[in-house]
C-alpha cells in the first residue's frame, strides 16, 4: 500500500470539492493534485480518489485512462510527450519519434534506465500552430526538427 495524501492535499482536495455542486464534477482538479503527490496515478490512488468522491474505482479509471496527462505508472524526471496527431503527423511527428526512440534508446511508453527520460506518444497538445510539437513536462516545444530536439535535449540535466 502506498502512502496517504498528506494533510496539506487532503486540506486542498475538500477545499476544490467544496466549489462544486457534486463531488464527482472535482474529479479532474483532484487527480491533478494525486498525481502531484504521488507521481503518477496507480490503481491505488484510483481507489482512494474513487472512496474521497464517493464514486465507484472504475469511473475514475476511466477518467485517468482517458487524459494522457494522467501518469498510471512512474515516470521519469523529464517526460517527453510528443503529439502524434493530425497536424504533428502532416509535420512529421512520426519522424521525430524515431529519432527520440534512437537518441534515448527506449520505446514509447518507456523510461531510460538512469530514471532520467521517458517517452510518450500523445494526443493533440492545442498546440497546433507550432507542429510538430512537444512537451517536457509542463513546457512546450514547436516547429520541430531534429537539431531542435538535440538543443532540448542537451539542455535537460
Ligand atoms: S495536432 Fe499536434 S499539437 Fe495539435
Amino acid at each position: 500500500m502506498s502512502p496517504e495524501f498528506s494533510e496539506k492535499t487532503i486540506k486542498k482536495i475538500r477545499e476544490i470539492v467544496a466549489c462544486y455542486p457534486r463531488k464527482e464534477a472535482a474529479i479532474l482538479p483532484v487527480l491533478h493534485l494525486t498525481q502531484k503527490e504521488f507521481g503518477c496515478i496507480s490503481e491505488e490512488e484510483e481507489k482512494r480518489v474513487a472512496e474521497i468522491l464517493e464514486l465507484k474505482p472504475i469511473q475514475v479509471r476511466e477518467v485517468v485512462t482517458f487524459y494522457t496527462m494522467f501518469n498510471q505508472k512512474p515516470v521519469g524526471k523529464y517526460h517527453i510527450q510528443v503529439c502524434s496527431n493530425l497536424s504533428c503527423s502532416l509535420m512529421g511527428a512520426e519522424s521525430l519519434i524515431d529519432y527520440l526512440k534512437e537518441k534515448l534508446g527506449i520505446g514509447l511508453g518507456e523510461t531510460t534506465p538512469d530514471k532520467k527520460f521517458t517517452l510518450s506518444s500523445v494526443e493533440c497538445l492545442g498546440a497546433c500552430e507550432m507542429a510538430p510539437s512537444l512537451m517536457v513536462n509542463f513546457d512546450y516545444h514547436g516547429n520541430l526538427d531534429k537539431e531542435k530536439i538535440d538543443k532540448i535535449l542537451s539542455g535537460l540535466k
